[in-house]
């Protein structure tokens, strides 16, 4: 019933005229009668993420998983296991993308294996769904999406912020003004922890840890902050056109090549930016977006808005009784119109309030998309340049700090 109430919402939001023309690929989720034909799809790579995809799409009704592969032994198995050995299993990706029953593929290997496996998807007729962050390169990123545009086929990044209802409500509230005039967004992602996996023996230390090392990764800005860096740009629909940053590792001086800590800001046309940091030594902050305007703020990995504009506060309150009532002789910090510049205690409102209904996760929903894209052969180059300009501006994030310069957007990977 959630999921019926919220694809009914989704489908009120794609006819919205004002949503409609920046997102179309909401349409998708219209509700049609009829019984929808089968998708026949096949998986590459299946460890951490490419288990969840796979679980995910096993929940979508009218999708064959057909095949999958995977090159590591142990996951190899795991995956005949996870379809239950209904699904063909292939060690060598080529003969899965020769499967000519396949109409499209999920790809959930390495960042390093991205471009290479879907420009080979593209040229054998299939549509692919690729994880984030697209590439390494710029490059490869604009080849990959001009080999989409040859190909005419199907090219989703796995950003699923795009389809989650409370980062669309924020983005349909933010449309309608209620920030105000937007002046900053500020991200950060924190963990603690290593972010090293167990290797049964070191040979495979890169296969299995290939996060750490610059050969198959962009460390925490391609890992985690590609996500955020996605959203920014949706929010003020824009591009970044330079960014600034530093990196080093300061805590995890165990071997790795990859920063263990990121700072980054990026400035867009409209003059405004978004300050970016990340680090996996200290975890008190979590994750969070923070989208600020002259009206209010929003942050929208928790679903909360705050007015700028908020109830006075009962300690203010009792401030004003008192200045009213002529006690204060003497106020430390400034004079009679002093007020508090530390954060407010006010606890703000849900963006989406949902009430206890559940929200169907994000993840599903953007397989649901491409499953139904697939079943239409519908392309939506607005949500190709989604991915697109969020994997460049990861890249020139990764080359102002690897470089230590100032790296301005390459007008020539423009699409
Ligand atoms: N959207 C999200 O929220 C999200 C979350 C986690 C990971 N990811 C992305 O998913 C991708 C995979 O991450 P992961 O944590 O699952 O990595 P992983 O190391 O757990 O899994 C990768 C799998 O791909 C297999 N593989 C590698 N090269 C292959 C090849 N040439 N042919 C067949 N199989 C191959 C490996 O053996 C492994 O099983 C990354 O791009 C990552 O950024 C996205």
């Amino acid at each position: 019933v959630d999921r019926r109430i919220f694809l009914k919402d989704l489908t009120l939001l794609a006819a919205s005229t004002a949503i409609a023309g920046s997102y179309p690929w909401f349409e998708l989720f219209k509700e049609e009668t009829g019984k929808r034909r089968m998708v026949r799809l096949g998986i590459i790579g299946i460890g951490d993420r490419g288990r969840g995809l796979l679980l995910n799409l096993q929940q979508i009704e009218g999708v064959e998983i057909a095949a999958v592969c995977d090159n590591y032994q142990p996951n190899f198995e795991r995956a005949i296991k996870l379809t239950g050995g209904k699904a063909k299993a292939y060690k060598d990706y080529l003969q899965l993308l020769n499967d000519e029953s396949l109409e499209g593929v999920v790809i959930a290997t390495p960042l390093y294996e991205h471009a290479r496996i879907t420009m080979d998807a593209f040229s054998r007729g299939k549509h692919v769904f690729c994880e984030k962050a697209m590439v390494m390169t710029f490059v490869d990123c604009y080849n990959m999406v001009q080999a989409q545009k040859t190909s005419k086929k199907i090219l989703q990044i796995g950003h699923q912020r795009m389809f989650d209802h409370r980062y669309i409500k924020a983005l349909q509230d933010i449309e309608d003004g209620k920030l105000g005039q937007l002046g900053q967004i500020r991200g950060y992602w924190h963990r603690n922890g290593n972010w090293r996996r167990h290797v049964p023996g070191p040979e495979l230390e890169r296969k299995i840890n290939w996060r750490m090392y610059n050969e198959y990764s962009l460390g925490l800005t391609t890992e985690l902050a590609s996500h955020h860096i996605q959203v920014a740009n949706w929010v003020y629909d824009e591009i970044p056109e330079s960014v600034s940053g530093s990196g080093s590792i300061v805590y995890w001086k165990d071997g790795r090549e990859v920063y263990d800590n990121i700072q980054m800001v990026f400035r867009y046309p409209s003059g405004r930016h978004l300050v970016y940091d990340s680090m996996i030594s200290n975890k008190k902050y979590g994750l969070e977006l923070q989208v600020m305007g002259d009206k209010g703020t929003m942050e929208l990995e928790s679903n909360r808005f705050y007015s700028e504009k908020p109830p006075a506060p009962a300690g203010i309150l009792q401030w004003i009784n008192n200045a009213e009532k002529d006690i204060f002789e003497t106020i430390p910090i400034g004079g009679a119109s002093w007020i508090p510049e530390t954060a407010s205690k006010y606890q703000g409102k849900p963006i989406l309030n949902n009430g206890k209904k559940d929200i169907p996760p994000s993840t599903l929903l953007s397989l649901e998309a491409f499953v139904e894209s697939v079943r239409k052969d519908k392309v939506y180059p607005k949500l190709v340049a989604q991915g697109y300009y969020a994997s460049i501006a990861t890249i020139m994030a990764h080359l102002a700090m690897k470089e230590q310069r100032y790296v301005e957007f390459p007008k020539e990977y423009m699409i």
